[in-house]
């Protein structure tokens, strides 16, 4: 059996939003700045780079504004910012985002948490986010967490996810995506899941664009896995993290979204193109590693600078070696 897989996938960069808003330090400003900069330069052409939210609730972002500001622009990049309401819109547009996601949960408890609000009350308040933002010309992705499962509640009925799913794209959000936010999907639940979303939601709209994106987390080391099946469905957008950053800060023990170095690697290792330069991507893994004060999950960075070091070390027992051979030189 031949797995049938894209020659293409758009990863979505989610580290800068999704990652420091989970990290206990306070990173200045003009680091995330700098780390953003790299992750253009490493050709990530979405990235998520902050949120518009409650400085009370999200300390790690309150400077938004100033990352927004801060940031190199360029037209084939698109960088979006998390968004609860009309004041973060407000916020978000002032600061010249062009793109923004709302977002909520497919479970009740976790909703409330995150937004301190009913799932009903939250797409009242996209009604007043969406239609303004579409009319100002942005872009607008949404987030629907806890799809398949929830830190509260536990199961998740997949109907919901198609109802919020369709609420979503009435309201106009060109791409939905679908958040294993605690880490307990499977390959056979995504299979599964995803199947009765694509049922009720194209894939694609007839741009081509896509409109359903996957966000794994990486907590129970199915991401990947997950990442393989939904791709065997026709996904072509993935959410990731640089390094594995973060997580949700509302849900309990859901440390390690999926790594963008794992996900590009497994990726280019198939021949699966994304325009993403791995070695530029450590890079920035290793960036994010000063700033944050602690190690990162990512796997593959660990495998690589594992490598460097032992080549590394081998050319300098090399060099010993034949300075030993050749006393006093020429
Ligand atoms: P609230 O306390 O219910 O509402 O918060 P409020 O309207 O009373 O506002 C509280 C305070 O925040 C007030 O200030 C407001 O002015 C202020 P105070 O009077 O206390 O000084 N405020 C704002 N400030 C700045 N920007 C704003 C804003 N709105 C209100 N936009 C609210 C409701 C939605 C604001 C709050 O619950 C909140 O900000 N929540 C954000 C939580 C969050 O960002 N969670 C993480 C992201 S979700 C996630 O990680 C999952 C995802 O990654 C997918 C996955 O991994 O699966 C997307
Ligand atoms: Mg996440």
């Amino acid at each position: 059996m031949t797995l049938q897989l894209p020659e293409r996938v758009t990863v979505y960069e989610v580290g800068p939003r999704d990652g420091l808003q989970n990290e206990a330090r306070q990173v200045p400003t003009a680091d995330k700045i700098r780390f953003i900069d790299g992750l253009v330069a490493a050709g990530l052409r979405h990235i998520e780079i902050t949120s518009f939210v409650s400085p009370r609730w999200i300390p790690q972002l309150a400077d938004g504004a100033e990352v927004a500001r801060g940031v190199k622009r360029r037209d084939d990049v698109h960088f979006s910012a998390l968004v609860p309401n009309r004041r973060g819109l407000d916020a978000a547009m002032a600061a010249g985002m062009r793109e923004i996601a709302v977002f909520l949960s497919a479970s009740e408890t976790h909703n409330k948490k995150n937004v301190n609000k009913t799932i009903a009350d939250t797409l009242r308040a996209f009604r007043e986010v969406v239609p303004p933002a579409l009319d100002a010309g942005l872009k607008v992705r949404a987030y629907v967490s806890t799809v398949f499962g929830c830190p509260y509640e536990g199961d998740v009925d997949p109907a919901r996810v198609v109802w919020l799913s369709r609420e979503l794209r009435e309201l106009g959000v060109y791409q939905i995506s679908l958040g294993d936010t605690i880490g307990v999907a499977n390959p056979r639940q995504v299979e599964a899941v995803m199947g009765e979303i694509l049922a009720a939601i194209p894939l694609r709209d007839a741009d081509g664009v896509d409109v359903v994106a996957v966000h794994f987390h990486d907590t129970q080391g199915t991401a990947l896995a997950n990442c393989l099946t939904a791709m065997t469905l026709g996904v072509t957008t993935i959410d990731s993290s640089v390094g594995g950053l973060g997580g949700c800060p509302y849900a309990p023990g859901a440390s390690g979204n999926l790594a963008t170095d794992d996900l590009v690697a497994m990726l280019h290792s198939m021949g699966i193109e994304t325009g993403i330069d791995l070695d530029k991507l450590i890079e920035c893994s290793r960036l994010a590693t000063t700033f944050v004060g602690h190690e990162l999950p990512s796997k593959y960075m660990k495998a690589h600078l594992g490598k460097q070091a032992r080549v590394r070390r081998r050319a300098e027992r090399e060099a010993e070696a034949g300075t030993e051979k050749a006393p006093g030189g020429e």
